[in-house]
């Protein structure tokens, strides 16, 4: 029996796998599942009133789990499923409440992974995953990751190699009449007005939760960081470690650097960005500066995450 075979079993049988997409490693369970669900939000720690995506393998699949598909949203999944951008569209009764966190709607993807990809055909459910990590901690974009943070807690954990995107999907809702923006991520707010016009933009990095999963404080490392702050202004007698975008000047202040991309490519940063604050976080520093990228294309998703992970404020 091949590896996917057997994680396929697993999920058949209500367990748990965690597997590799091209964004970051989900944990799956089955969707249609209510007590395997339950068992996501508990190994991950997961508040249950931030629901969960269901992955498909293609738009077939989806249709049962979906009241109706408007006319946009069709002209996004055909440009852009399989690939890193979930829907949230209004959920047939076959979605159970716990997925959802009891709302009518339901965030939908076609994952760009074959393995993923394999995984949902093979096993014939769709497969409900958040981030495989501890919730509110770095997502994990290799086995190893979810390794150190599940390992033990979970079934089994499927091996693709590191995440090519590296940054969770774009999550638009089209709840509202129009369509609204509530996680920048793998595919660009250019790309998606390109194709349907102007999108909403409901994100809420300051203030209070606007809709579930826009909690301020996420994606963060156990070391206090912060953003932005002006290299002058260093404490002198902390342990710092910096996470740059391109090269920065020679700085003794910090212990350890990260670079994100020499060449100042978005797609590389953001491919980088998780791994490389998980490093940071591992190696005993008082604090990690983090670089704002430019905010354009990729780099909104990457800022988004900078902003959520340092929001526990340091200094
Ligand atoms: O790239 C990704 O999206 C990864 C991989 C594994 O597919 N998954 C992921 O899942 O990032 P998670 O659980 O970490 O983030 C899901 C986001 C959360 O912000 C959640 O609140 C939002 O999607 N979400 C899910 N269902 C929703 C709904 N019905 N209405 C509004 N937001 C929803
Ligand atoms: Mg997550």
């Amino acid at each position: 029996m091949s590896e996917i075979q057997k994680a396929a079993e697993i999920i058949q049988e209500g367990g748990l796998v965690a597997f590799p997409t091209e964004t970051v490693y989900g944990l799956g369970a089955d969707a249609l599942n209510p007590i395997a669900v339950a068992r996501v939000f508990e190994v991950k720690n997961r508040p249950q009133f931030d629901p969960l995506i269901v992955h498909v393998a293609d738009i077939r699949q989806a249709e049962i789990l979906i009241l109706k598909f408007p006319e946009k949203a069709l002209k996004l999944i055909s440009k852009f499923w399989p690939g890193p951008l979930t829907l949230v569209l209004p959920k047939s009764q076959m979605v159970p409440d716990i997925v959802t966190s009891s709302l009518p709607t339901v965030a939908i993807r076609v994952p760009n992974h074959p393995m993923a990809l394999e995984l949902i055909r093979e096993s014939g459910r769709p497969i409900a995953a958040p981030s495989a990590n501890s919730f509110g901690g770095v997502s994990p974009t290799t086995a190893e990751h979810v390794r150190q943070s599940l390992g033990g807690k979970i079934d089994m954990i499927l091996d693709g190699g590191p995440c090519s995107v590296g940054v969770e999907s774009t999550v638009i809702s089209f709840e509202d009449k129009e369509p609204v923006l509530l996680r920048p991520g793998g595919i660009t707010v250019e790309e998606i007005q390109a194709l349907i016009g102007t999108v909403l933009v409901q994100t809420n990095p300051a203030g209070k939760p606007l809709a579930p999963g826009q909690m301020e404080n996420h994606y963060a490392p156990r070391t206090p960081m912060v953003l932005d702050i002006s290299l002058t202004a260093l404490p002198g007698n902390k342990k710092m470690g910096l996470l740059s975008f391109q090269k920065p000047p020679a700085n003794p202040a910090f212990t350890a650097v990260e670079v994100l991309s020499e060449k100042g490519d978005l797609k590389e940063a953001a491919a980088n960005l998780f791994a490389a604050m998980r490093r940071l976080d591992s190696m005993g520093l008082d604090m990690i500066v983090a670089q704002p990228v430019p905010h354009e294309g990729l780099g909104r998703a990457i800022n988004d995450r900078l902003a959520k992970a340092s929001a526990k404020k340091a200094i």
